[in-house]
């Protein structure tokens, strides 16, 4: 099986900092946490959504098990999506669950699951599949890595060796079969300008994004930067009312 549990990290705080509304205002909101691992998000004790009207959806089994012991009374749906990093034996291209089709929510949260895609999928998946699963007046909240900002490049790329490290370890993994992918966006100029154009395109997946490039890509956004411990930037897309 997949082990893809993630580390605890605060993410329902910064979500709820980037949005600016009170700690009440999602005590009867419904959530969807798309890619939302082993519920992070209710697990942050500043979280305010009831573990009924929660739904996380993940394409890694693992994490999903993991959830679901936690918080038995949330609702944990598997997604076998393929993805290079999380799950590579998935469907590409495969449409979300009738689980979490068949309803609606007052938001939706995805926390740094489209640094691990391309941009057509960040795109068609938030535009055709995300978006009309919102209520009216509902608010869809993603992530991105900045080119914008110093904070991610300086966690990736101020660490030069430790990042050449991570590239070479990932190759290698690929090599034995078990993954990592390539890189998306415009980080292969960084890859460039760090000396290491023999590793784009085919050896990791990690997007970094200009921000007037999610602008065009998603044009009625608001942009939020990125609030400390956390480095990435919030993309909040609202549905009309
Ligand atoms: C960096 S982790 C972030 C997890 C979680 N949002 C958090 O912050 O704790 C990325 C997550 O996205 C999930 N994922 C990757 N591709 C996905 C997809 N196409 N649909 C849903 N989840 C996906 C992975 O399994 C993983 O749990």
């Amino acid at each position: 099986m997949d082990n893809h549990v993630h580390d605890y990290y605060p993410i329902f705080s910064y979500f709820a900092t980037q949005l600016g509304q009170p700690l009440s205002w999602w005590e009867d909101k419904k959530v969807l946490d798309f890619g939302g691992n082993w519920g992070n998000v209710l697990r942050d004790p500043n979280c305010t959504i009831k573990p009924e009207n929660y739904h996380c959806l993940d394409v890694s089994q693992s994490a999903l098990e993991q959830g679901h012991l936690a918080f038995p009374e949330a609702h944990w749906h598997l997604y076998n999506r393929f993805n290079l990093v999380y799950n590579f034996k998935g469907v590409k291209g495969e449409p979300l669950p009738t689980s979490v089709t068949d309803q609606k929510f007052d938001v939706i949260l995805v926390f740094s699951v489209f640094t691990t895609t391309s941009v057509t999928e960040m795109q068609e998946t938030i535009g055709n599949e995300l978006i009309p699963l919102l209520n009216p007046g509902g608010v869809l909240m993603t992530t991105y890595l900045s080119l914008d900002a110093q904070a991610p490049l300086s966690f990736f790329l101020q660490k030069r060796l430790g990042f050449q490290e991570k590239l070479k370890l990932s190759v290698r993994n690929k090599f034995k079969g078990r993954w990592y992918g390539y890189l998306v966006g415009s980080a292969n100029v960084l890859l460039k300008n760090e000396g290491l154009e023999a590793l784009t395109e085919q050896h990791l997946m990690l997007a970094f994004h200009k921000d007037e490039f999610i602008k065009a890509v998603f044009p009625t956004c608001t942009i939020k930067r990125f609030v400390s411990p956390e480095i990435q930037h919030c993309i909040i897309i609202e549905a009309p009312q």
